[in-house]
């Protein structure tokens, strides 16, 4: 019935069916249209309902699927091999199968859903299906254990600048890694690592952007901070593209960072930052700190300014 359906209004170019003309068509009832239209709601399909008008087909959800991928990621460094799946728990445990396996640098694993996506600090990320984009990277790169966050900082600049490029929307980074848009988050990063005797086997970049998510998507407990590119401009992104101006970004961002060091991204942060210079409260894991961001040492260290006007680095935190 949901084909039947779709079909229906999709040959209607964008105009209203009425509820009466649908259920004539489909030999149903009314309501049982209407339980047909939330369930192809939370496929990712976009509707307009008016007592008046019936319905209309606003935008079906984007085809994510392995072939499109393929296709569209070819020939770069990052997205091959590509594992792409339909639901997964998360994508950071495939991922880090795949690594413990020796899958090779540029290994990507995609989800259309997550159903235990997680984010920093043992939190849960809602990953629904159809909307968004969850996805976990292997990188094998050839530095010192100690420069690793400075990978977590070059995934936000690189998810940060291509998502502004592809959208035009002002978008920024809170420190550590969040991406926000109207001071509410549309995107995650948590990158974890394996180490062995002082030396960096490898790092999951597991990275989810709340692309085509509705408000009633989100819990209600985080409805409030959360927000997706859909609901800041009233219109659809194609997730294949996201994806892909993302996986371009980085590459060129890593080229930079493998050929001049941190020093380059180390300014691109501090420029996409909306962190700085205003008065924050850090949560450390030796207390609570006070004072003010004012940028990024060598290291990748948040500096902050103290009430006294001292200036002590910050390695780990969560800015409340
Ligand atoms: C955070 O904001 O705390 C980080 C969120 C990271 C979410 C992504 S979605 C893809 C990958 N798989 C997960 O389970 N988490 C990351």
């Amino acid at each position: 019935m949901s084909e039947k359906l779709l079909q229906l209004l999709g040959e209607q170019n964008g105009a209203y069916v009425s509820g009466e003309a649908i259920s004539r068509e489909l030999a149903v009832s009314r309501t049982a249209v209407w339980k047909q239209i939330k369930k192809l709601e939370a496929k990712g399909y976009v509707f307009e309902a008016s007592t008046k008008l019936g319905y209309r087909l606003l935008s079906a959800p984007d085809p994510l699927t392995a072939q499109t991928l393929q296709e569209r990621l070819a020939g770069g460094r990052y997205g091959a091999p590509l594992h792409w799946y339909e639901s997964l728990d998360s994508t950071q445990n495939r991922a880090r199968e795949l690594a413990e396996a020796g899958a090779p640098d540029g290994t990507l694993v995609l989800a259309d859903q997550q159903v235990q996506g997680r984010g920093r600090l043992g939190r849960s990320f809602i990953s629904p299906p159809g909307k968004g984009v969850w996805m976990s990277l292997v990188l094998r790169p050839a530095i010192p254990l100690p420069f690793t966050p400075q990978l977590t900082l070059l995934t936000a600049v690189a998810l940060c600048r291509s998502l502004r490029q592809t959208t035009a929307l002002e978008i920024g980074i809170k420190w550590p890694n969040d991406i926000l848009l109207e001071g509410r988050k549309l995107s995650g990063i948590l990158l974890e690592s394996a180490a062995e005797d002082d030396r960096l086997r490898y790092v999951v970049a597991g990275i989810g952007i709340n692309v085509n998510l509705e408000a009633a998507d989100f819990p209600e407990e985080v409805r409030e901070r959360a927000w997706s590119l859909r609901l800041a401009s009233g219109r659809a992104w194609e997730r294949v593209e996201v994806i892909r101006s993302f996986l371009a970004e980085l590459e060129s961002l890593m080229g930079i960072y493998e050929a001049q060091g941190f020093e380059p991204i180390r300014l691109l942060w501090e420029a996409l930052s909306v962190s700085l210079d205003k008065p924050a409260v850090l949560l450390t894991p030796q207390g609570e700190r006070r004072g003010t961001p004012i940028g990024l040492n060598a290291q990748g260290a948040l500096l902050l300014r103290d009430e006294d006007g001292a200036v002590e680095p910050v390695y780990s935190a969560e800015m409340a």
